[in-house]
């Protein structure tokens, strides 16, 4: 691909499924043993010493004791979407790498997948509801406007007593709530961290739009966030250009234009994206950012053993290692069976990473996360041995 921008024409997406098989029901947090997941080869190519043993690595800002992640049960087809709008599984394929993605059923909310993704990752840190002393929730479809998503968390979690937050950065959103609680641990205002990306977009996608209603899935993926655990954070940024909040917007439904019988009726409570536009600032803002991040530690981008970005469109995605000299084996593209989970996209990536075995101590592994604002947060972690 043109280093230099966005290629449209580009013809073929080779994504990287690392469960190679649909995910289950069950919520995930720990690699299961014996399984084929749990023995998948990582792609990249041998090295004889990470960069972490051969270059000094900062202190942890804070670390992730556990994570853990859900997606619904339900898959809506390229097949199905093709039904409703003119498209094709071969154009969705070709422009994004997505083959499907997960649905919630009628009754469930963005909270029902956050439960699930908390446990499990409160169950992979071996640490009890009560030892969460503070809940940072990121999400865009929140179960209600009013209170925060996160009260219904903690409420249902049994974290009696502990501030709960919302906090809306788009599909940037898990890594800015994890540069906030690693503020929060490192200040030592707070011990024990519980960090919840969780979106279902499907419920704010407009399925008459061809343009944006293959992109998005649902689901819920979430970090406990303490002082020792198996994936230090050694770097943590965030940001956002709010001169551009107009490319990715839901305009109605809020205190500028509430929620009236026209607001339906003219479908202003669904996502509008300007695609083409977003795609080129996703790879540009994204580079930048591990560039950023690499400048800041003192090693090249090339020298990430992973990269995980958004997962937006696998071609974003190899836009971005295309303009960073990164290999493709170390760049994580985990699009296919979800499709753009947004506030879920990276703690879901992150998870079915570590489950097909990519995640090895002593790696130094790049996230990064942009979306609607436009906001973007990235963090560098080093895998440490459990
Ligand atoms: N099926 C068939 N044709 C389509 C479809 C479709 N689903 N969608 C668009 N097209 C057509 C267009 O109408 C256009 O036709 P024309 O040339 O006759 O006008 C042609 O395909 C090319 O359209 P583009 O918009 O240039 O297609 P592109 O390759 O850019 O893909 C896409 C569109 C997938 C939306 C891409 O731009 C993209 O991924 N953008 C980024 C989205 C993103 O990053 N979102 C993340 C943020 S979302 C959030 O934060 C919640």
């Amino acid at each position: 691909m043109n280093k230099s921008s966005y290629n449209p024409q580009a013809q073929s997406v080779e994504v990287y499924d690392p469960a190679r098989r649909p995910p289950s029901q069950e919520a995930h947090g720990a690699p299961p043993q014996g399984s084929s997941l749990a023995t998948h080869t990582a792609p990249s190519p041998a090295r004889d010493l990470s960069i972490t043993a051969r270059h000094a690595i900062p202190a942890a800002i804070c670390s992730l004791a556990g994570v853990g992640y859900y997606l619904p049960e339900t898959i809506l087809t390229n097949e199905q979407l093709s039904n409703t709008v003119d498209t094709s599984d071969e154009w969705i394929v070709e422009r994004t790498g997505i083959h499907g993605r997960r649905c919630v059923s009628a009754t469930e909310a963005t909270s029902d997948l956050a439960l699930r993704a908390g446990r499990a990752a409160l169950d992979d840190a071996g640490a009890a509801p009560a030892d969460v002393d503070l809940i940072l929730f990121a999400t865009s479809t929140p179960d209600t406007p009013v209170p925060a998503t996160a009260c219904y968390l903690q409420a249902r979690l049994g974290c009696a007593g502990v501030p709960a937050m919302d906090i809306g950065a788009g599909c940037s959103g898990f890594g800015t709530a994890l540069h906030m609680a690693g503020a929060a641990v490192k200040s030592g205002m707070h011990k024990s961290v519980l960090v919840v990306g969780a979106d279902c977009l499907t419920r704010i996608t407009n399925y008459a739009d061809r343009q944006s209603c293959i992109l998005f899935g649902d689901g819920a993926g979430a970090a406990l966030v303490t002082s020792r655990g198996f994936l230090d954070v050694i770097y943590s940024d965030a940001g956002a250009d709010g001169k551009s909040a107009d490319l990715i917007r839901v305009p109605a439904g809020g205190s500028r234009q509430p929620a009236s019988i026209a607001s339906v009726e003219g479908c202003k409570h669904t996502l509008e994206l300007r695609g083409r536009e977003v795609f080129k600032a996703a790879v540009r803002q994204m580079c930048e950012c591990i560039r950023r991040a690499a400048d800041s530690i003192g090693v090249a981008p090339a020298d990430f053993d992973l990269i995980i970005p958004h997962q937006a469109n696998a071609r974003i995605i190899e836009a971005i290692g295309a303009q960073l000299d990164c290999p493709p084996s170390r760049l994580v593209i985990d699009i296919a069976e979800t499709g753009n989970t947004a506030a879920a996209s990276i703690p879901v990536a992150l998870g079915r990473a570590r489950q097909g075995g990519l995640l090895k101590p002593g790696q130094l592994v790049a996230v990064v996360g942009f979306g609607a604002g436009l906001a973007w947060a990235c963090q560098v972690l080093v895998v440490k041995d459990r």
